[in-house]
């Protein structure tokens, strides 16, 4: 267990897509529909998603999330040159909105309740995806605020979205422990003010770009070290 932090945060926010909901979940419908290359689909597309929030928020030309995601599954199949009929796009899609929750995530959040921690969510996605996501994995009581970036119309890591925290639960970033599993958002966070913790599933090497976040971690399950049961 790692050591006692001297300013304890007092609050939890979630990123939503890689951190709660499992982004690759949706390679293993790829791979049926395209056999040997689901996993690379899933991978170009993730990243195709990324990239269209910076490339849209940088130059101010916002749009949802779920419109990003789907531009990046249209470029990731051409590019791939996967013959993507509009009901094949729309079952990916689908399958997009109810993606799968890590398989710990329920006991962590249940945990904190129990611990008597407030655990919400601060995301890009918009709030239509969010709520659907939310419901489909049974979390409606268990996170709240849920919190978008479509309210201030850019995404992560433009320090407005993550003002959105600090703003909804009255307590400073330090206050507040940032929870991500996209090494870029745990970066970001920490840049900006939050306490936070990399859940590094993949094992993926820190962007060398000379911030720590405050914790690394390779399970949701390290978030409760921080909150000791009473
Ligand atoms: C999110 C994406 C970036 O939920 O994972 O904000």
């Amino acid at each position: 267990m790692a050591p006692a932090h001297p300013s304890p945060p007092q609050a939890v926010l979630f990123d939503a897509y890689g951190t709660l909901f499992d982004v690759y979940s949706v390679g293993l419908l790829a791979e049926q529909m395209f056999a040997g290359q689901g996993d690379a689909l899933a991978l170009l597309w993730r990243d195709k998603q990324i990239e269209y929030t910076r490339l849209t928020s940088m130059s101010g030309r916002y749009r949802p999330f779920w419109e990003l995601t789907r531009a990046g599954l249209r470029f990731a199949a051409q590019k791939l040159k996967l013959d993507l009929a509009p009901d094949a796009e729309d079952r990916l899609m689908n399958q997009y909105r109810h993606l799968s929750a890590f398989p710990e995530n329920r006991e962590v959040l249940l945990a904190l309740k129990a611990r008597g921690i407030r655990a919400g969510i601060l995301s890009n996605g918009d709030p239509e995806m969010l709520d659907v996501a939310v419901k489909s994995a049974g979390f409606t009581d268990l996170v709240d605020p849920v919190l978008s970036a479509h309210a201030v119309q850019r995404f992560k890591t433009d320090a407005a979205v993550y003002d959105l925290g600090p703003a909804a639960l009255g307590l400073p970033a330090k206050k507040i422990l940032f929870v991500s599993s996209n090494g870029w958002d745990a970066i970001g966070a920490t840049w900006y003010g939050y306490t936070t913790l990399w859940v590094n599933r993949a094992g993926a090497p820190l962007d060398p770009l000379d911030t720590q976040p405050t914790r690394t971690g390779s399970s949701l399950r390290d978030v409760l070290d921080w909150f000791p049961a009473a």
